[in-house]
């Protein structure tokens, strides 16, 4: 991975603790997803821009060979101590995931708080490298924060907008209002796309 302006920006952040999206806890959403879905196919699962790894280490919990991806060393060096802290096993490696091809690809891929954090003039790139690092027929799962802000990070969007640049690669399968975090109530909608076979 190249060095680049954002990594120095989201390393600056972890180094002077300024993380506010930081919960110490994984998403509600995806803790009740995988809470009510315990037979769901494949193996591998992807969380890009992973943060410390809560979301990555409640994929682990449920059965999946769980992989986190950031791009601030920082992140991964703070992912693989909790997860060593808490007696889980998940990989976690330092990858730009809008550049980066994945080490293979993945049956399921977990967005929590990237496709806000990112430059929204960046989110086609988002969308490439989601197809990139799943498999054909793969699934995405996405927790979105549908909040009006042009003045990121967070960066707002809003149905329409993730209808118009997902549905041309992927199927709607389902998207739902999930349980959230207390200052992100009524904020969030959850959408599981399949990667279209062609
Ligand atoms: C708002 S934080 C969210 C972290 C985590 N998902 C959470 O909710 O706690 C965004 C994260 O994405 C990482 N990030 C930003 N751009 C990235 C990129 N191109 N590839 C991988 N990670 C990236 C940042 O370093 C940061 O850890």
């Amino acid at each position: 991975m190249k060095n680049s302006k954002s990594q120095e920006e989201w390393e600056h952040r972890y180094q002077t603790h300024d993380m506010p999206w930081e919960k110490g806890a994984p998403s509600p959403g995806v803790v009740d997803f995988l809470a009510s879905h315990r037979n769901l196919p494949g193996e591998t699962v992807c969380v890009p821009g992973c943060g410390t790894g809560h979301d990555v280490r409640e994929w682990a919990k449920a059965g999946f060979r769980a992989y986190g991806y950031d791009i601030a060393p920082s992140a991964i060096s703070l992912s693989r101590e909790k997860t060593d802290d808490a007696g889980l096993r998940a990989e976690f490696r330092l990858a730009d995931f809008l550049r980066d091809e994945p080490p293979f690809p993945f049956d399921w891929i977990f967005e929590h708080t990237l496709f806000c954090a990112i430059d929204p003039a960046a989110r086609e790139s988002y969308v490439r490298a989601v197809s990139r690092w799943l498999k054909p027929g793969g699934q995405y799962l996405a927790v979105n924060y549908l909040i009006p802000d042009k003045d990121g990070p967070p960066f707002g969007t809003t149905r329409r907008e993730l209808w118009r640049r997902f549905s041309r690669h992927f199927e709607l399968k389902e998207e739902w209002v999930p349980r959230s975090y207390p200052n992100r109530s009524g904020l969030e909608r959850m959408f599981w796309w399949r990667r279209r076979l062609a």
